[in-house]
């Protein structure tokens, strides 16, 4: 049986100023994070959780992510030539991985704005966001278990996690009221709040399922933090008309916006292969 949530959204169009100059010529969503570029993670997560329609937000300079998930006729030639039909096979399968759409945000305004570029694919149905910078390493698909959720509510809802006091400013923070196990009801949310100000220790990270309601939310809200539209701020009025959930997600979540958290992710993920991951554990132990 197919996903009651077809569509999601990528926001790409940031210029990854953090990785510079490893950014200067290549988009930050293609750094590679082990052996594939971090967006392809995020598009088989979509996949492996029967999401069959992605939309791209990007911007100038990504046209190496259109490629990545193109046909590659000189390259499937040559490897076909050579037989090398293991790499073969790993290079056709990334562009038949999804049918992926590309819309352009034209200005760096934020978060909210990026989302309200991809209207016109998801203004019908609710649908899936993923921000490109958060990797979920989970047994079932961190968005799947989202999609869990709204199947039984049919509400917008966000996958949320325990953040230390020190880093609570980064996130959007909700105020929550239990409902079950790991489920909460949003009574309210904050865009990167002080620390004395948090209304919990639950930070937002980068899944979300919408209802396209929030589109015209979106049309109205003021710029917020940083002078952009934040989609958080979206949300917070939402909340006025229509119900908003949460989800503490298992799995083990990396921030690939942050140097630290790239290198973690790189880390793990070769740790985690059967060919190289064992050799790798006994090389850092002789660090
Ligand atoms: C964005 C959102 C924030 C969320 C975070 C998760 O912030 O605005 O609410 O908690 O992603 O990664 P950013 O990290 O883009 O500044």
């Amino acid at each position: 049986m197919g996903s009651v949530i077809k569509k999601a959204v990528i926001p790409c169009a940031g210029l990854g100023t953090r990785f510079l100059p490893a950014t200067k010529a290549q988009p930050k969503e293609m750094l590679p994070v082990f052996d594939r570029p971090a967006i392809q993670y995020i598009i088989e997560e979509a996949l492996a959780s029967d999401i069959e329609d992605i939309v791209l937000v990007t911007g100038r300079g990504k046209q190496a992510i259109e490629n990545h998930f193109d046909k590659s006729f000189e390259l499937e030639h040559y490897l076909k030539e050579r037989k090398q039909f293991q790499l073969l096979n790993n290079v056709e399968r990334i562009a038949e991985l999804a049918d992926i759409y590309y819309v352009r945000q034209k200005q760096p305004l934020g978060l909210g704005h990026a989302i309200s570029c991809a209207k016109s694919y998801l203004q019908h149905e609710p649908f899936a966001v993923f921000l490109a910078d958060d990797l979920i390493y989970s047994k079932t698909p961190a968005i799947k278990q989202l999609i869990d959720v709204y199947s039984k509510y049919n509400c917008s809802v966000l996958a949320v996690q325990e953040v230390p006091k020190d880093k609570i400013s980064h996130y959007g923070v909700i105020k929550p009221v239990k409902v079950s196990g790991n489920v909460f009801k949003v009574e309210d949310i904050v865009e990167k709040p002080a620390p004395e100000n948090a209304p919990s220790n639950l930070g937002v990270v980068g899944r979300y399922i919408l209802v396209p309601e929030i589109f015209d939310i979106l049309e109205k809200v003021q710029k917020g933090k940083g002078g952009e539209i934040q989609l958080t701020d979206a949300i917070k009025l939402l909340l006025k008309t229509k119900p908003v959930y949460a989800v503490k997600f298992s799995g083990k979540r990396y921030d690939t916006g942050d140097k630290l958290g790239y290198m973690k992710a790189s880390i793990e993920y070769a740790l985690r292969d059967k060919e190289i991951g064992s050799k790798l554990k006994g090389y850092l132990k002789t660090l």
